[in-house]
């Protein structure tokens, strides 16, 4: 995920309490069959399984985790629902499916309405069957609804053909080459933007 905003013009922050202060939990969500559950450090350990898969960083900065109290140690610092300075509001579900348990996650990172970055996985033995659009979809529309969303932005590698099939399945489209430009992006990367009406 990408946390660079862009230099639109955006309204206030959308929490005014102190930046210290750890965001409330986010809910569960449902998209069926999906379960979208708010991340919690304790998930660490069945997740670190699914995130072990290396084969799913292939256009990813990120490598696997390197053990079970890494990750926890990550997952300790994104349950809080904030950026350290105050600045960014953290979004974090983790996926689970009846018949497969933990598959994956979907994130964001919201600075203004203007500027909400979002980021997915999932495992490969369940890909191709729509989830991760499910998913996207499902935590896209608690964006929208619940913290008043209005422009989301993902990076991709341009070689990550799944990953372009999903965002233009939820109707993203590649930005223009400023607005590209703005963003720091490498030079194998591309933006893709998405307006959600109020
Ligand atoms: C990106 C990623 C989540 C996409 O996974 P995916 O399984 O291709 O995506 P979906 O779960 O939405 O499934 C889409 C597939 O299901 C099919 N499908 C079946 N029912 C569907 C439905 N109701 N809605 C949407 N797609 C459906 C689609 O046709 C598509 O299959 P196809 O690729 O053969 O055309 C996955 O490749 C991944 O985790 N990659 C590694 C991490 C990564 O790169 N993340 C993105 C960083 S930018």
């Amino acid at each position: 995920m990408n946390p660079a905003s862009p230099s639109l013009p955006s309204p206030p922050t959308i929490d005014t309490r102190s930046t210290t202060d750890p965001h409330p939990p986010a809910p569960r969500l449902h998209a069926p069959p999906l379960i979208l559950e708010p991340l919690t450090a304790d998930q660490a350990e069945p997740m670190f399984e699914v995130l072990s898969e290396r084969s799913l960083y292939a256009y990813l900065d990120d490598e696997p985790p390197a053990s079970v109290a890494a990750l926890r140690e990550v997952y300790r610092r994104r349950e809080r629902g904030r950026s350290p300075d105050g600045s960014e509001l953290w979004f974090n579900w983790l996926l689970t499916l009846p018949d497969a348990g933990w598959v994956g996650f979907v994130q964001a990172s919201m600075t203004d309405p203007q500027s909400c970055w979002i980021g997915y996985l999932l495992s490969s033995a369940v890909q191709g069957r729509g989830h991760a659009t499910r998913a996207v979809a499902r935590m896209v529309a608690h964006l929208r609804s619940h913290h008043g969303a209005e422009r989301l932005l993902a990076s991709v590698e341009r070689a990550n053909r799944p990953s372009i099939a999903l965002l233009e399945r939820l109707e993203f489209s590649l930005a223009s080459p400023e607005e590209h430009a703005m963003h720091g992006l490498g030079p194998t990367e591309q933006l893709y933007v998405r307006f959600l009406a109020r």
